[in-house]
């Protein structure tokens, strides 16, 4: 299966997919990392896995309908068949979801539906859970509630900083994401009627 990666920063779920993919045994090809962003540190690494880069700038374009088309014409081109978001800060139009609906997933730093949105780690600090975590689902058009795909769960140490529980909650994205991303490249977990079904279930 032939993947894109989008990215807005560091990419550095964007670079444990990279390694999957280079270790062999992986079922999907990443053939494009594309950022909303020109500075997004992700690119750089992304090129030194010889991996095409494209940067579509959102600044450039007057509404979010452009963007999308943009990047969806972007995706057609590079000849995409899953897109995946790794910190992709960006919202996507109704109309560009459904048209990838059960092709493009999104990892979360929490174990939703808990705590979606920004500032995920204050959040689950200040809801005083002891466990937390990080999601990957579906994307559908509403934020963060696609249907759930993979979980992995961090535990919460009793008055760490949210920039603690995100660095600890960061190394279990890298280790579920590339799992979950095979899961789906091989048909293994699909969307079917709104949820996810995967290889065994009646
Ligand atoms: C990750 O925590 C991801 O779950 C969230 O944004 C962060 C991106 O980090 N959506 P990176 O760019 O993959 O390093």
């Amino acid at each position: 299966r032939r993947i894109a990666v989008l990215i807005s920063g560091r990419g550095s779920n964007m670079a444990a997919l990279l390694e999957a993919a280079a270790a062999g045994g992986f079922p999907g090809e990443i053939v494009a990392v594309i950022a909303n962003r020109p500075g997004a540190g992700g690119l750089a690494r992304a090129e030194s896995f010889g991996v095409p880069t494209r940067v579509i700038d959102h600044k450039a374009f007057a509404d979010r309908a452009g963007f999308d088309a943009a990047l969806d014409a972007a995706l057609a081109e590079v000849g995409a068949e899953l897109v995946v978001l790794a910190g992709f800060m960006r919202l996507l139009t109704p109309g560009f979801t459904e048209k990838w609906l059960g092709r493009m997933i999104n990892i979360h730093p929490s174990l939703l539906p808990s705590f979606k949105g920004v500032h995920v780690h204050e959040q689950a600090l200040a809801g005083g859970v002891r466990f937390s975590g990080c999601t990957v689902h579906f994307v559908t058009a509403d934020m963060d509630a696609g249907p759930i795909i993979g979980q992995a769960v961090v535990p919460v140490i009793p008055g760490e900083s949210p920039d603690d529980l995100a660095a600890r909650t960061l190394k279990a994205e890298h280790r579920l994401y590339p799992a979950a991303v095979a899961l789906v490249a091989e048909g293994k977990a699909r969307l079917e009627g709104g949820r996810t079904i995967y290889d065994g279930d009646a």
